[in-house]
This record gives structure tokens, sequence and C-alpha cells, in this order.
């Protein structure tokens, strides 16, 4: 960390999969960086592609104003991974592209607003010696290091609303519904939303279920006059070789073939990435934005910035690359749900 520095020139990006408020964290840099330090703030297009094209525009303070509310990325987004080994290929290598781009845009410093495959890549851009402050996003709230990413509060709500709809037209037709949330490999859009939403069984990657043991608890709930059910399951439960279908649509089959009670399927899908930011995620955005800002003033490079009990952290982004931060079988949230009857088909 160095002493306070005025008047840098910043490039920022947003990569991976979008989610709501990326916007908010667009704009919370840069007017921080603009209003606070003087600083000029550097657009670039579509995640790392932007860097490697060259595509970027200045942001002014104008340019910022009436985003917070956006879902999506004004500066539009890519799963562009510039390390991924291209054997075989002649022309210039990716990473020897973004830092010459890096110096011929003048950048002073990168930020890198993106999941866990962004957060790796812009350790390796600080590898390569160019100045990075990361920031955190995703819907799935799976960066370490972190209590928590934006993006995942908006998703939590929209599927609760999804759950609390399946309620009503589950009890109308005493069926199984079963909702699949996405998360990628870890569980927490499904364990949030489903203890939210009073989902009955909640099957997450991160806890081994048996198809039999969710058939035992359905059939029990309706022998107890319970006419409905609803089950909450994770995009990530899905095995290996269902390649064809979803993780819904295979349980579904499997409940429907055990229990013989009327079951349906419902895929939350893109749904959940889509739209305006919740207020607890335009909140987040634009704290972890103002402090990427504070850091850059500062020059405290090579580190992603993250929530801790409350508080805005930094965190070495060597520490987070590589590793997920997944639900633990043992989360109190977990054990408090199974307490409470729910299922996770154990
Ligand atoms: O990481 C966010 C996420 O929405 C995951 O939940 C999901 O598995 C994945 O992205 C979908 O990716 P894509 O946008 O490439 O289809």
């Amino acid at each position: 960390m160095g002493k306070i520095k005025r008047g840098q020139r910043i490039g920022i990006l947003t990569a991976g999969g979008d989610c709501p408020g990326l916007n908010a964290a667009i704009r919370g840099v840069g007017k921080t960086a603009i209003v606070k330090y003087d600083m000029t703030l550097i657009g670039i297009s579509d995640g790392f592609t932007g860097m490697i094209n060259k595509e970027y525009r200045e942001l002014t303070e104008h340019d910022l104003s009436g985003i917070l509310t956006l879902g999506g990325t004004i500066l539009g987004t890519s799963r562009e991974k510039p390390f991924k080994s291209e054997k075989g290929k002649k022309e210039i290598s990716k990473p020897r592209l973004i830092r010459e781009h890096y110096e011929q845009m003048g950048l002073d410093c990168l930020v890198c607003v993106g999941g866990n495959g962004t957060l790796k890549t812009a350790w390796k851009l600080a590898q390569e010696g160019l100045n990075v402050v990361g920031i955190p996003k995703t819907i799935d709230n799976d960066v370490w290091g972190t209590d928590m990413t934006f993006g995942f509060d908006s998703a939590v709500n929209i599927a609760t609303e999804a759950i609390d709809r399946l309620h009503s037209t589950a009890n109308s037709h005493k069926r199984i519904m079963i909702i699949e949330v996405m998360g990628h490999n870890a569980g927490w859009i499904a364990l949030y939303s489903g203890i939210a939403g009073g989902g009955d069984v909640i099957l997450i990657p991160e806890i081994e279920y048996s198809d039999e043991k969710v058939a035992e608890y359905l059939i029990r709930r309706a022998s107890e006059n319970k006419p409905y059910s609803i089950v909450v399951v994770a995009e990530g439960i899905r095995k290996a070789d269902e390649n064809s279908c979803s993780a819904a649509q295979s349980l579904s089959k499997r409940i429907r073939e055990l229990t013989g009670l009327d079951t349906r399927e419902t895929v939350l899908g893109y749904i959940q990435r889509g739209g305006t930011p919740s207020p607890m995620d335009r909140v987040l955005a634009t704290r972890y934005g103002a402090a990427a800002a504070d850091m850059i003033a500062a020059r405290d490079y090579g580190k992603m910035v993250a929530l801790k009990d409350d508080l805005i952290v930094s965190v070495p982004l060597s520490e987070v690359a590589g590793k997920l931060k997944l639900v633990k079988e043992n989360d109190p949230m977990v054990t408090q749900a199974m307490n409470m009857g729910t299922s996770f088909g154990i």
C-alpha cells in the first residue's frame, strides 16, 4: 500500500456470466474514482475480449448516471479466458496482447469484476506485472474469501418468488413440484431460496442424496395428509450421465417411478441473472466499487475487495485464485433446516 495518488487512469471490465449489480459496481468505482480522486475511467468492452482487441471508451461521470438500477452490464461481458492454452496457434499470445494494450491505453490499473474464472485470470495478469484489483460478483456466491458476492441476493429473491408461486399451484393440484435453480457447482441459491420459500426438500451438490430417501420422505408427507410438496434442487446435482436432460427433469422422472405421485418440474434458468438488482445488491456492489477505487488510490494492488462480518476488506488474489466457496455439510443453515424437518435426501 502506498501514499494516496490522484489522477490515475484506470480500466474496468466485467467478465464471465452477467448478474444484477454490475452497473452499480461500475458506477461505484467510477464515481469514487472521478469525484474523489480525479481519476480517468476507461470502460473495456466485453470482458477480456476488449483487452485483446483493444476495444474501450472513456466513461465520464455523465455516463455513470442512471445506471444504478439497470440489469446486465453497460460494458458487455464474455467468457474469454486469455490464459487457456492455444496449442498450435501461431499468432501473438493473448496475455501478451493484453499486456501490450494495457501499456498502449496508458492504464495505471485494471479493475476486473467477475467470478472465479475472472479472478483467476486477474491474478495471472497481476503475476505478469499488471496492477489489478478484483471485485467479486456472481449469482452463485461461490467466490472464496468473501462472505457474499453481489448478484446472489437478487437471484435468491427471484428464485424465492418463483417458489412462492409454485406453492399455490402445487396445492391446487396436489402435486410434487420440483424447481431447479442455478449455482454452478455450489448449492447457495438452492439453500437460501429453499429456506426462504419453505421448500420441503432441498438438494445441493455438496450433500450426497439418494433418490430413494427423497421418495420415502415425499410418500410420508402424502400419508400425513400433506397434499403437496416443493422440492428445490441446485443445477449442480446433475449427474455426469444425464447429459440430455436437466437435474429437475431427471429427478422428476425418478420420483414418479418411485412414488407414483403426480410430479412436475420447472427450470428457472437465466431469469435469475436478469433484471434490476435488489437493494442489497445495489448497496454491496456500490460498497465494493467505492472500496476498489480507494485501493487503487492507495496503490494497493493484486487484491480483491471482500465482505467480512459486514465490513469491506481486501484479500490477496493469490489466496482467492483457484478456490471455491461451497456449502459445508454442517453449515448452521443446513442443520437448522434439518431440525425443522426439511429433507436433504440423506
Ligand atoms: O455463474 C453464473 C451462472 O449463471 C451459473 O449459475 C450457471 O451454471 C452458468 O453461469 C451458466 O453459464 P452460461 O451463461 O455460460 O450459460
